[in-house]
């Protein structure tokens, strides 16, 4: 008997001329996925740790320019102390071990919300990161620690308003472009896809103003299991849809 070919995997239908621009993702899941292993939450986010350094591996083998993580948020300080430390040593841990070959593989480092509230040494850890790896182009990598999608704008807010007290800039200049060279994601292109783990539906203030056309993707996987598979399925995902920026289908009147 010969059986039917198996169909090929959505993630393995994947275009590679039609990439996103850039992929954000907000990582979630970690405290479930250690609860269902009678594991502290903790570890949960050790494991997710090693799921990001997956994924960034399969986003750079996959093509892609542009990946923004969601690591810590603003509302995160209402976590208990021990698992905001353990979220910072995490932060401590990945630039330490992993700042070395991301650096020899071109990859640029952002890290993107306040820097008020941090203690100096990851202050510290952070220039480093972006300084040393400031004239790399092959990969951009943004990681979201400490950061609030209406705390961005608001401070990029009262930083154009200082511009324009400061006649640096017009108020009739302001538009929206302007305005956002002024968020932490200055120059980089907006993210088109935004995945979320977890099967969580919202998007908890990440990148608020930037995501405003971006193709959303939820995944019923916990962010320590995922991996290149689903990177590759939300891609796949993102090239079925139509996207039409408010105007109208291709081929409609
Ligand atoms: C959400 O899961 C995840 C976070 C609040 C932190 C995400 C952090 C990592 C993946 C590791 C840190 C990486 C770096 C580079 C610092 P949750 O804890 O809300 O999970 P739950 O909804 O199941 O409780």
């Amino acid at each position: 008997m010969i059986s039917a070919p198996t169909p090929p995997a959505e993630g393995d239908q994947i275009d590679t001329t039609d990439l996103p621009a850039h992929v954000a993702i907000i990582m979630d899941g970690n405290g479930r996925w250690a609860k269902a292993r009678g594991l502290p939450r903790e570890v949960g986010h050790e494991r997710g740790v090693e799921a990001l350094r997956k994924t960034v591996r399969a986003a750079q083998d996959l093509g892609l320019s542009h990946l923004t993580v969601f690591s810590f948020s603003t509302e995160n300080w209402r976590r208990p102390v021990k698992e905001v430390n353990a979220l910072f040593g995490l932060l401590r841990l990945y630039v330490k071990q992993d700042l070395k070959r991301l650096i020899s593989e071109g990859v640029r480092i952002r890290v993107l919300g306040t820097r008020v509230g941090l203690p100096t040494d990851i202050l510290a850890l952070v220039e480093e990161a972006e300084v040393k790896t400031a004239a790399n182009d092959t990969f951009n990598l943004c990681i979201a620690f400490n950061y609030g999608g209406r705390e961005e704008i608001v401070r990029a807010a009262q930083t154009i308003a200082a511009d324009v007290a400061a006649g640096k800039l017009e108020a009739g200049a302001i538009s929206e472009d302007c305005f956002s060279t002024y968020l932490d994601t200055g120059n980089l292109p907006d993210p088109d896809l935004l995945i979320r783990t977890s099967g969580e539906l919202r998007l908890s203030n990440f990148l608020i103003w930037q995501a405003a056309y971006a193709e959303l993707v939820f995944q019923d996987v916990l962010w320590p299991d995922f991996g290149a598979k689903h990177l590759r399925e939300a891609v796949a995902q993102f090239q079925n849809r139509e996207r039409r920026f408010g105007g109208l289908a291709t081929g409609v009147a």
